[in-house]
């Protein structure tokens, strides 16, 4: 993680607190059920404050971004198979979607100029450059989700670094590695809720997409080639394993997040408490197959009645924070050799998002 990325995590924090802090006097998420359901401050569980998780964990710094173009010698030079699949996803176009947008930007009063300086290119594009308006190198890329490389980009293929000091030193310098599983779920959630409650609701933005980490991955996203350029090879079953619960962990604690910006009624709102819903559900089927020490906790949690996730301004607070804790744990200790039980949950190829680039 780089200097600059905990700045900005601190920053986060900082306005988060300030921002809760008007969220509690302004309104109670659920402030459609009666006083009674809400959790009392004395009956909530445990938490770890401190722990931050920022709005958009791809709100990267963009100083650092290099751009994958094969001509400067970046990434599509050295990884062309990568680049090819790439350049058939929806994430390669996303920017075309912004000229479809501009109802939105306009319904925002964001100007004539918002496909440059606006915050759609924040997920829409990798942007580079010191400040705005920003080079906006192309649609979602390599750097948005493994991290700007201006740091990293020498050192993570020298090879005459012997592994693990290259992974680390790579890790160190803001690269996200496959490895890195809890990093790389918090980057598509990222994006994928939608956690702007001002885009939805007054821009109309789409709200958060139905988001599964095995199946958006394993579709036209996939782009296996080390070892064998001339396969995308897919993953194992022990890394399906590990990417779906680290996925549900995630999509719960993001949600999570994304249910403490609510300040109003709306699609946002609905939107986002039903992806907190779908996230607790999800991972009550999975603590009921799968016994680790690491999602212990998860039991823990304050829940209603009907077992749903108990959720109140105070403890939206914490709670995300929490959830992240759980999910780095978790994604630190396991390889997925243990988490067999959990395979009759995992969705299947006929659940993949659009077909995969050979
Ligand atoms: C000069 C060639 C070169 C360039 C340019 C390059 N890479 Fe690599 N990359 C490599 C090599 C070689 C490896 C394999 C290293 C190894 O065997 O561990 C690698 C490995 C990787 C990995 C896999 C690491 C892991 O453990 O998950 C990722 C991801 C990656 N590169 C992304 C990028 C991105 C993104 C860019 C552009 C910002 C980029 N690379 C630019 C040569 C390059
Ligand atoms: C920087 C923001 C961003 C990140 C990070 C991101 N996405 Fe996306 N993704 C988008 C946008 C924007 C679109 C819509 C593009 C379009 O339709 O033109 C999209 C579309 C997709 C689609 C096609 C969806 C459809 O309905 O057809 C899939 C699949 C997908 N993303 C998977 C992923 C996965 C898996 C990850 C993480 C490994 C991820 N995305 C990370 C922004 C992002
Ligand atoms: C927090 C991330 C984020 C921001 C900021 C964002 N978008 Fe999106 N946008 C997405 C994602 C993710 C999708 C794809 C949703 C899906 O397919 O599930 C998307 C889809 C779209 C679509 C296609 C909707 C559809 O029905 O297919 C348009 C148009 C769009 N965005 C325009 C904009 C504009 C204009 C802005 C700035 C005012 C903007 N977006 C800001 C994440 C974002
Ligand atoms: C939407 C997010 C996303 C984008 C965009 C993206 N990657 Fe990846 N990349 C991943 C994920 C996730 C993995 C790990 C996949 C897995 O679970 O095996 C990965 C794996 C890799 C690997 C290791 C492959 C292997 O065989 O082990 C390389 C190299 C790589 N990416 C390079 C690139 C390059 C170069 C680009 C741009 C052309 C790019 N990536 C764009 C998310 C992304």
């Amino acid at each position: 993680m780089t200097v600059n990325r905990n700045k900005k995590f601190v920053g986060a924090g900082l306005s988060l607190v300030a921002f809760v802090a008007v969220v509690m006097i302004v309104v109670v998420v659920n402030r459609t059920e009666t006083q009674a359901t809400l959790v009392p401050e004395s009956a909530m569980v445990p938490v770890i404050e401190n722990v931050v998780t920022p709005a958009q964990i791809n709100q990267i710094d963009h100083s650092k971004v290099i751009g994958n173009h094969e001509a400067g010698g970046n990434c599509i030079g050295c990884h062309k198979e990568e680049g090819q699949a790439w350049s058939k996803t929806h994430h390669y176009r996303s920017l075309e979607k912004l000229d479809e947008g501009r109802p939105i930007a306009e319904k925002l009063g964001l100007g004539r100029k918002y496909k440059k300086t606006g915050f759609c290119i924040e997920c829409h594009s990798t942007a580079k450059g010191d400040a705005a308006p920003y080079e906006l190198i192309s649609g979602v890329s390599c750097e948005s989700c493994h991290g700007p490389a201006k740091d990293w980009k020498t050192v993570h293929n020298d090879l005459n670094i012997a592994q693990p000091e290259r992974f680390k030193k790579s890790d160190d310098a803001g690269m996200i590695r496959k490895d890195r599983v809890y990093l790389i779920a918090k980057n598509c959630f990222g994006c994928h809720l939608v956690p702007n409650e001002t885009l939805v609701n007054t821009g109309g933005h789409k709200a958060a997409s139905d988001f599964e980490l095995v199946s958006w991955l394993h579709g036209e996203v996939l782009h296996n080639y080390a070892g064998d350029t001339t396969k995308n090879r897919g993953t194992t079953q022990e890394r399906k394993r590990v990417l779906y619960i680290v996925g549900k962990l995630v999509h719960l604690e993001m949600s999570l997040y994304a249910a403490g910006k609510i300040t109003e009624r709306g699609h946002y709102r609905s939107a986002i408490l039903n992806s907190v819903r779908k996230a607790w559900s999800g991972l009550q089927e999975i603590m009921e197959k799968v016994d680790v020490p690491e999602l212990k906790p998860l039991a823990e949690l304050q829940t209603r009645d009907d077992g749903s996730l108990a959720l109140s301004g105070a403890l939206l607070k914490s709670l995300p924070g929490t959830v992240a804790k759980i999910a780095e744990n978790f994604a630190d200790k396991h390889d997925g050799s243990k988490l067999g039980s959990v395979d009759p949950l995992i969705p299947g190829p006929e659940k993949y998002k659009h077909t995969r680039h050979p």
